[in-house]
């Protein structure tokens, strides 16, 4: 039994009890057993990785391709080559459109990407098609908040090259499945991208099941550490593409007429890896999986269910997005009449509860709302109802003090 109370006692942060943390979807907390993985790394044989020769690296370097095997255990990859290590999401996606984008897409090819992308799968695209006239086209959102084919089939032509988007969305909570995606991808010989900074941590994904050609996620918000991302590519495409930094790691051979490059992944870790943050992000995969990915998923529906509900409880506020819970990540964005969304979290801090407010670094798809900004309240693993509870005493007692 999945029991949200017990996991808590894994945080210490949230076990000091002084703050109701209602922001995973930005960042999560993490559990003692990554942040003791890391520790070990530093106090019981700490050396860089692929160097030396030595106990201390050699133990180093199993650890770091032993979390890279598990990263790909936990995605559904086939194979850990194909497991790229990144900084973040963020980077993953310059990565694609730096090296696969500017090898295979050209003047006049289609790229779709949804209304709904983070700027993480938006600029870089944006750029893209600035420099080598590339044309994007945005996938709309429907009144909803959600993605339909139908809206997607109007979109596809034969110039179509790839499609992009997230499998949940950080803002609205959309869940995008991305089969059928894959398939209308695969009739016009598209390429697909799928941003599960918001999906891997929060569901089962099986990135060969779903038949993707690329997936991008953070550790951060999966429980490991800052600085640790993760690229998920089939390995014939990673091998078709150039290398995104240069540098030490990622080379065969280097002379003074040239160079040539390692095998994928390493092609693309160039320099130093944080490998102690993949050990870290090794750490939480293998806690995610003794919790079990269903498990996670069904107590993400059970809070989100409830917070739906009882966000609804509130006069005037309006959800963005999917109303029911099993259509919705464990992210749920909010407005309120007459409230900016900023004096509404100020005030909610004051009561020691984290929320986010602003546009969640999703601009357009704000604009396309009508709004600048929202506030958002997000769920993971150690959530609980009277998380919930806390948060609509906290918005009713803002209410009365904005007159609102
Ligand atoms: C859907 C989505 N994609 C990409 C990102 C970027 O993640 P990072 O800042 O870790 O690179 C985020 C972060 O909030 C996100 O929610």
């Amino acid at each position: 039994m999945f029991d949200a109370s017990k996991v808590r006692q894994d945080f210490p942060l949230l076990t000091r009890g002084d703050t109701v943390f209602l922001d995973s979807a930005a960042s999560s907390q993490k559990p003692e057993a990554v942040l003791r993985a890391m520790d070990d790394v530093y106090r019981r044989g700490y050396a860089n990785v692929h160097r030396g020769v030595y106990a201390w690296s050699e133990a180093a370097t199993a650890a770091y391709d032993a979390a890279r095997a598990e990263v790909a255990d936990f995605l559904g990859a086939p194979s850990p080559e194909e497991i790229v290590f990144t900084r973040n999401a963020t980077e993953s996606l310059n990565l694609l459109a730096y090296s696969y984008g500017r090898t295979f897409l050209k003047a006049g090819d289609e790229i779709i990407l949804s209304e709904l992308e983070h700027h993480a799968n938006f600029v870089p695209w944006l750029v893209l098609a600035r420099e080598r006239g590339v044309v994007l086209r945005f996938w709309p959102v429907g009144v909803d908040g959600t993605l339909s084919l139908a809206a997607l089939d109007a979109l596809i032509t034969p110039r179509t090259r790839l499609i992009t988007f997230a499998q949940v969305s950080n803002v609205l909570g959309t869940i995008t499945d991305p089969r059928p995606v894959v398939a209308r991808a695969r009739a016009v010989g598209a390429r697909v991208i799928v941003d599960g900074a918001q999906s891997a941590p929060h569901m089962p994904v099986n990135v060969a099941d779903l038949g993707v050609d690329f997936f991008v996620c953070s550790g951060h918000k999966m429980l490991g550490p800052t600085g640790i991302g993760v690229l998920y590519g089939r390995r014939e495409l990673l091998e078709a593409m150039p290398p995104f930094l240069t540098g030490g790691d990622m080379i065969s051979r280097v002379s003074f007429e040239g160079a040539t490059w390692n095998e994928v992944p390493l092609k693309f870790e160039a320099g130093t890896p944080a490998f102690v943050e993949a050990i870290g992000l090794g750490a939480a995969v293998r806690y995610l999986s003794a919790l079990g990915m269903a498990n996670v998923r069904a107590h993400e529906i059970e809070i989100t269910d409830y917070a739906l509900e009882r966000l609804s409880e509130v006069p005037g506020l309006r959800i963005l997005g999917p109303d029911t819970a099993d259509r919705h990540g464990g992210a749920i964005a909010f407005t309120l009449p007459r409230v900016h969304p900023h004096d509404l979290a100020s005030l909610l801090d004051q009561r020691g509860i984290a929320v986010r407010a602003g546009h969640h670094c999703a601009q357009p798809l704000h604009e396309r709302l009508g709004i600048t900004a929202s506030t958002r309240a997000s769920f993971y693993v150690y959530s609980m109802p009277q998380d919930v509870d806390a948060l609509i005493e906290g918005i009713e007692s803002a209410r009365k003090t904005l007159r609102a």
